[in-house]
């Protein structure tokens, strides 16, 4: 076969293939067998090894990854993967709607427009196609910063590596949810449990540990597959102006879009449509663990805008969890991170929502009070949210011959140091510190986990195992240990050894949200790290502010003012950091992690004040900050600005007594349009 006939026949197959893709994936309709399927694909196999010039990113026989790994690196979202707002009943659903109409001003009888889908067990991912090829996939991470798994999605056979048809924006994100489908989740289980594995607890877990796969040859060999449910904004114009018109428009690009998904005319078609949903959830062939409700207009999502992390146009209705019944064997205590002890009941082993249970939290002793439990009772337990089993109620008259309620200890049931309550609360806790090594381990548990360092492979097993031989007491221990020592330990072959060094290894290019976030401050969660990282900008900066002026940072309050300062004060503390950062610990400077945007304030201070009309207090600050701005309580004389809304306060009248420049909503409103036009 000559050049130009091979490059002929290679096109052509490649085209056949690709339509087949589409009818098997997307129309759900396929047209080949099997057989004939692996015909033509072996034929284009042959084709492209005789002549590799022709092969081409986007042909069928690119999804193997050859060699080509995803390299889990950070990446930053433009427009960040928000999650939703969640609710369980349908008062709250109601409500979720009259809120829409109040904000939007329509009378509640003018029924708004949603699109009800089903909410997806699996794992968001965003995608991004340049020029209308598959250029690159993120995990959704923490929503402003995923992890790169181009190479591995790559293998998930229903997601396009050419966007189909035609009018597609030049730049496009997808948004969807990558999912293991359930007879996958079955046959990949029994695979494993027939190898004497350990089997995933739940489809998600599968999805996700598939698709974090170090090689993406074995993400290919599990059948993940894909459903888009939305586009990251802003896009390049001449996408739909409805929702339900962009997942048509999506399914006509060649992207998996359920069936499932309806066009609502107001709230009670959206309880019918979710009470049908929940009745056929045992025969989907996915995993569901709700409905999502979305404004169907995206003008008038862009009206109703976001708070905080959630979209003000979307709502997930959460399907009920199961509840079983089993037996409180014991009640004991666990020590966390912190110190706190909560009890938890040991029960008689039983399956829910696809997991086999033996503990379930109690929470705390007044909760215990409260729903009077004892050990014997027979209990009703239900998994609440989607991970730790919690004890509704005790079932059944009480037996006369009940042993009596449990007494909270008064030491800690690991060191035995005594346990406080912690005032104002109806926690108690261990008084032990570091010296304690359920806190240690806990810790260290937090310090690798994956919104931490993220050091894979250093699971509670193992921490314990480290903890438990005095190998390591501090997260810098982990800095030193080494292939030999780790390959010593039970149940480590010097293969896992070796992998998990690589991985302590790996660790040291952090960011600096991580590492303050990892430090485990008290009451210092992501969200707060961020704001610390983004508001400081160093780890120096943000040791060496004192108390008042962290509570002048939007967001944090004299409580995590308080932790911040005496974590940094204690001296063990400081010489962790300084071992840490000396074992090669590190950060790129804060400035590149908040990405390319132009900074028009930075060094610029604002004080807020007053009510805005036209938009909310999170969003102005929202942009300020994304402009480089910082944001300060009170008005001092190094405080830039004060932007005034009505009725402003004490603040403006400081404003003007030192002199501070004030500025309107308007003004706001513009930089904020100029900002958006800069960015289209
Ligand atoms: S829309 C702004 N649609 O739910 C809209 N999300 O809590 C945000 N999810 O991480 C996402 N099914 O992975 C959307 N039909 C669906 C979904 C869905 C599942 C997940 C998604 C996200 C989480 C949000």
């Amino acid at each position: 076969m000559d050049q130009s006939a091979a490059r002929d026949r290679i096109e052509a197959l490649r085209a056949l293939i690709q339509e087949q893709d589409y009818r098997y994936y997307v129309l759900d309709e396929p047209v080949w067998s099997d057989a004939e399927y692996d015909r033509h694909f072996r034929e284009l196999e042959r084709l492209e090894s005789a002549f590799p010039e022709w092969v081409s990113p986007d042909s069928p026989t690119q999804r193997v990854g050859g060699g080509v790994r995803s390299d889990f690196q950070p990446v930053r979202h433009d427009d960040p993967l928000l999650s939703l707002e969640k609710v369980v009943e349908e008062p709250e659903f109601v409500a979720f709607d009259r809120r829409v109409h109040e904000r939007l001003g329509r009378a509640q009888a003018d029924p708004i427009h949603y699109v009800g889908e089903p909410k997806y067990d699996g794992l968001a991912v965003s995608l991004l196609y340049v020029d209308g090829l598959f250029a690159r996939a993120a995990t959704r991470g923490d929503g402003w910063t995923g992890e790169e798994v181009t190479a591995n999605v790559r293998t998930i056979r229903s997601i396009p590596l050419r966007i189909r048809g035609r009018a597609w924006p030049r730049r496009l994100e997808v948004r969807g949810e990558v999912y293991l489908p359930k007879a996958a989740f079955r046959s990949l289980n029994e695979a494993i449990e027939k190898e004497g594995g350990r089997p995933f607890v739940n489809s998600r877990n599968a999805a996700a540990g598939s698709l974090r796969q170090v090689d993406p040859r074995v993400t290919r060999a599990r059948p993940l597959a894909f459903f888009a449910y939305g586009v990251g904004r802003p896009a390049e114009p001449g996408l739909p102006e409805c929702h339900s018109d962009l997942l048509k428009r999506l399914r006509e690009w060649g992207f998996p879009v359920t069936q499932e998904y309806r066009r609502l005319a107001g709230v009670e078609p959206c309880l019918v449509y979710f009470r049908a949903l929940l009745e056929r959830r045992q025969e989907l062939p996915f995993e569901a663990d709700g409905a999502v409700f979305k404004v169907d207009r995206v003008s008038e999502q862009e009206l109703l805008g976001s708070v905080a992390r959630a979209p003000r146009w979307a709502i997930a209705y959460k399907f009920p969890s199961e509840a079983v019944t089993t037996v409180v064997e014991a009640i004991e205590f666990q020590v966390g991170r912190t110190g706190t002890l909560t009890p938890v009941a040991r029960v008689r082993p039983v399956f829910a929502g696809g997991a086999r249970i033996v503990h379930a939290t109690l929470h705390n002793m007044d909760e215990i009070a409260r729903k009077d439990i004892r050990v014997g009772d027979t209990v009703s337990l239900r998994r609440a949210g989607d991970v730790i089993p919690e004890i509704v109620g005790v079932l059944g008259e009480p037996d006369a011959a009940r042993p009596p309620p449990v007494d909270g200890p008064r030491s800690c049931p690991v060191c035995g140091a005594p346990v406080e309550r912690i005032p104002g609360a109806s926690a108690i806790r261990c008084t032990g510190g570091l010296h304690c090594p359920a806190q240690r381990k806990e810790s260290l548990r937090h310090f690798a986990s994956r919104p931490a360092l993220d050091i894979q492979g250093l699971g509670e097993k193992l921490i314990g195992q480290l903890v438990d031989q005095g190998l390591v007491e501090t997260p810098a221990d982990l800095y030193q240990l080494d292939v030999t020592r780790l390959a010593a330990l039970e149940r480590m072959g010097r293969q896992s050894a070796a992998n998990l060094v690589a991985a302590i290894e790996s660790s040291k290019q952090t960011t600096l949200p991580r590492f303050l976030y990892a430090l485990g401050i008290r009451d210092v969660g992501q969200v707060t790290a961020r704001t610390l990282a983004e508001s400081l900008g160093s780890l120096e900066a943000l040791m060496e502010t004192r108390e008042e002026e962290l509570c002048a940072i939007e967001g944090i309050g004299p409580v995590i003012g308080h932790e911040i300062q005496i974590f940094f004060r204690d001296p063990g503390n400081r010489h962790v950091i300084d071992r840490l950062r000396s074992a090669g610990v590190q950060w790129p400077a804060i400035r590149q992690t908040t990405g390319t945007a132009p900074r028009p304030f930075e060094g610029t201070r604002f004080v807020l004040t007053g009510k805005l009309a036209s938009v909310t207090r999170e969003e102005a600050e929202a942009f300020l900050r994304e402009a480089g701005g910082q944001i300060g309580q009170s008005v001092t004389r190094k405080t830039s600005y004060v932007i005034a809304g009505e009725n402003p306060g004490q603040k403006l009248a400081d404003a003007r007594r030192l002199g501070v420049p004030e500025v309107g909503e308007a003004e706001l409103l513009a930089w904020m349009a100029e900002a958006r036009a800069r960015k289209a």
